[in-house]
């Protein structure tokens, strides 16, 4: 799926291909001669042929001319303004498509392949011409293009690339309508905010080289939530971000190893290494919002502005923006920032006094220390604040008069403590029950992350596993009685929030009674099923009636164009328990017919997931390596091992782990990541043997 390459669907019986490219970071050149490197900005000129005149031929510009005859269908593009190689695109198929012209003129079209509803095109057209409109505002310079194009793929690396004039998606970050639930729409909304606010920051000024590739990707990741906040301020999206981006960076963060948010590459072999989305995405967009709250907003962006006026169709370093921002500032954002993103990890304060926040024995370079001119206990700064067991219990007396901002950095922050001997996980299975009546989805968020972590603790089938899972359905019935186990009309997205959390937490905690009612919607017409809960319903049926659903949700998986659906059926039969079926599904992850190479990963995290294909997922993995070598691009390949450390919680698999991976741990693309997964299984055996005695011993008190 990089340089010029074919997607395939079925429709009708008929395979339809698609040509289509992905050339960041360095695959243009696979698809023609070129200085194939970020600064070598030049102006293109394209002629496309196809031998198909019902194609669509999309590039980043216009077709300026088509030429047509019996064999042949040409396009030929108008000149590219200039800029780098790695944002140029082509695509050509057969496409359903659907346009609209924005305030500012830009004619927005969004394309689809022939297997989906062309309804499916109008909510990422109306988002894109929104926030088209928004950053032509925020940032002082109009879109310089005459047409945007986006277009949804059937097969995608990435989640979104942003192309200049022709962005393109996986299908499930695009496609959305307005029955679509609301964490599909959330999500479709900030892909394409975070691509369009790219057309500005990457596409007209662009990093000088990929060390700075950190410099588009932390920009575009804390614009896209100023941009849906302003465009659907009913989202609440900033909630969203504190608590997935902003947990999953410090968690990321706190691991020894880790990379900082600025890194050296010297090869394009080690660009590969460079996307670790907890850190270049998430840890990078929370260090911009740090800055701009403690810039203000108004001065922040009266530097942006500056920013794209003085670079527009050039290169930069970070430095270029942080002199700007220096004018714009009272404090040195050059000196601050440097030290945040070129520092792996970040502190814990314990009054008033910083300390590296390490999991896992402390090197000698953590003798570290951060830049803090003023310490808030809102969610805007990178580190933790250990309160003593008092103030901590004095906080959570006062809950009630904190903001959410406060209140969520409070339960954050001791989740994140509770994993070092500071803090104990029994603590945490004792403040649990404190939010029974929590009325903030955000908070419902957290705690439903706490209980992630705390299954750790008590092994699948065990005693004390179907203890917690007692402990876990009396912590949301009050919840599920005062919300009902179907949404409400009119209701608020918080609301709906809170109840797909708790309901969540009762289907993990088998509540057969709600899984009962839960099931009882069920409908073989999903679109009958209501969104919100439709998941858990599809789930809830299975789970009681394997043998009737898993051939059938196999073959519907098979046959389905829908992405939603796709993936929830996807979900719910890699939770087999039954020997037949675990079998077939291992069988699955070498049948990319079937499975995607686009959503192998996903299957193989699933199939970890589930404790009946837990140990044979692993066992599949390091017998087929070469084949994952060979399935997937170099971008993707340390996620596997990085998501199967994550899901290692004992000595035995921990041995195969590394028997297998310590031989490669020369090799440059996996080479952090296992030095990381080592620190991570170790800290984890670790907290599992000295914290599992007093949590069993806490949880017979419920
Ligand atoms: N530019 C990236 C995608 C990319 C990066 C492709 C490097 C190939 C190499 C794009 O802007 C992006 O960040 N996409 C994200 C989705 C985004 C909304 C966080 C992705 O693909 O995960
Ligand atoms: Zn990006």
């Amino acid at each position: 799926m990089v340089g010029a390459y074919i997607s395939t669907y079925a429709i009708e019986g008929k395979e339809e291909t698609i040509v289509a490219t992905q050339f960041e970071s360095h695959y243009a050149r696979e698809c023609f001669p070129c200085i194939d490197e970020p600064a070598a900005k030049a102006t293109f000129d394209l002629k496309i042929t196809t031998s198909d005149s019902d194609d669509e031929i999309i590039a980043n510009t216009p077709v300026k001319a088509v030429e047509k005859s019996v064999e042949n269908y040409s396009a030929t593009f108008e000149t590219t303004p200039k800029m780098s190689t790695y944002l140029l695109a082509f695509v050509v198929g057969k496409f359903h498509k659907k346009s609209l012209k924005n305030q500012h003129g830009v004619t927005i079209t969004s394309y689809c392949s022939l297997a989906q509803d062309p309804k499916v095109l109008d909510f990422a057209n109306e988002v894109a011409a929104r926030s088209l409109d928004y950053y032509d505002d925020k940032f002082g310079i109009p879109y310089p293009l005459k047409k945007l194009d986006q277009v949804a793929l059937p097969d995608f690396e990435a989640g979104a690339m942003e192309n200049w004039g022709l962005v393109t998606y996986r299908e499930s970050c695009m496609l959305a309508d307005a029955t679509s639930p609301i964490d599909v729409k959330k999500n479709v909304a900030l892909v394409v905010a975070h691509e369009l606010s790219h057309q500005w920051f990457g596409d007209l000024v662009t990093m000088k080289w990929w060390d700075d590739l950190w410099l588009n990707e932390s920009f575009a990741s804390v614009m896209e939530y100023f941009a849906v906040d302003a465009l659907y301020p009913e989202y609440e999206i900033w909630e969203d971000f504190f608590t997935g981006d902003c947990l999953a960076a410090l968690r990321r963060d706190s691991l020894p190893g880790v990379q900082a948010v600025q890194q050296d590459v010297n090869d394009p072999a080690e660009i590969a290494t460079l996307f670790d989305g907890a850190i270049v995405y998430a840890k990078g967009a929370h260090l911009m919002l740090m800055l701009i709250r403690l810039m203000g907003e108004k001065r922040f962006f009266a530097g942006i502005k500056e920013y794209f006026k003085a670079f527009q169709y050039q290169n930069t370093i970070g430095n270029d923006l942080w002199d700007i921002l220096n004018k714009h500032s009272d404090f040195s954002v050059k000196k601050f920032m440097n030290t945040w993103i070129s520092q792996p990890g970040f502190p814990v304060i314990t009054d008033e006094v910083q300390q590296r926040f390490s999991l896992g024995p402390s090197e000698t370079s953590d003798n570290v220390s951060w830049p803090l001119p003023k310490i808030s206990d809102d969610m805007s700064g990178h580190y933790l604040i250990n309160l003593s067991g008092p103030e901590f219990a004095d906080a959570i007396k006062n809950f009630g008069n904190l903001s959410l901002e406060q209140r969520l950095r409070l339960l954050i922050d001791r989740m994140l403590l509770a994993k070092t001997p500071l803090v104990s996980s029994s603590s945490l299975l004792d403040l649990i029950p404190e939010f029974k009546n929590e009325a903030s989805s955000a908070v419902w968020d957290i705690i439903a992350s706490i209980i992630a972590d705390l299954k750790l603790f008590f092994p699948a089938g065990s005693e004390y596993e179907s203890n917690f899972k007692a402990f876990l359905k009396n912590l949301v019935a009050s919840q599920i009685q005062k919300l009902g186990v179907i949404p409400r009309k009119n209701e608020s997205l918080n609301n709906t929030n809170i109840r797909k959390v708790v309901l969540g937490i009762a289907c993990y905690a088998e509540d057969a009674e709600i899984m009962k009612q839960l099931a009882d919607f069920y409908d073989d017409d999903f679109s009958r099923i209501n969104p919100e809960i439709r998941d858990l319903v599809i789930d809830s049926k299975f789970y009681f009636d394997e043998d009737r659903f898993f051939p059938l949700f196999l073959k519907r998986y098979q046959s389905s164009s829908d992405p939603e659906e796709r993936s929830a059926l996807l979900f719910t039969i890699s939770r087999a328990k039954s020997n037949k079926y675990t079998e077939q599904l291992i069988n699955l992850l070498k049948q990319p017919k079937i499975v995607r190479p686009q959503d192998h990963l996903h299957f193989y995290i699933y199939l970890r997931r589930n404790y009946a294909t837990k140990a044979s997922a692993l066992d599949w993995l390091l017998k087929n390596w070469s084949y994952v070598e060979k399935m997937t691009g170099e971008k993707s390949i340390e996620d596997y091992p990085r998501y199967t450390a994550s899901s290692i919680r004992d000595a035995d698999e921990a041995k195969l782990f590394f028997d297998f991976f310590t031989p490669l741990a020369e090799t440059p693309v996996l080479a952090r990541t296992l030095k990381i997964a080592r620190a991570e299984i170790d800290s984890r055996l670790e907290l599992i043997k000295s914290d599992t005695k007093s949590l069993e011993k806490h949880l017979s008190k419920y």
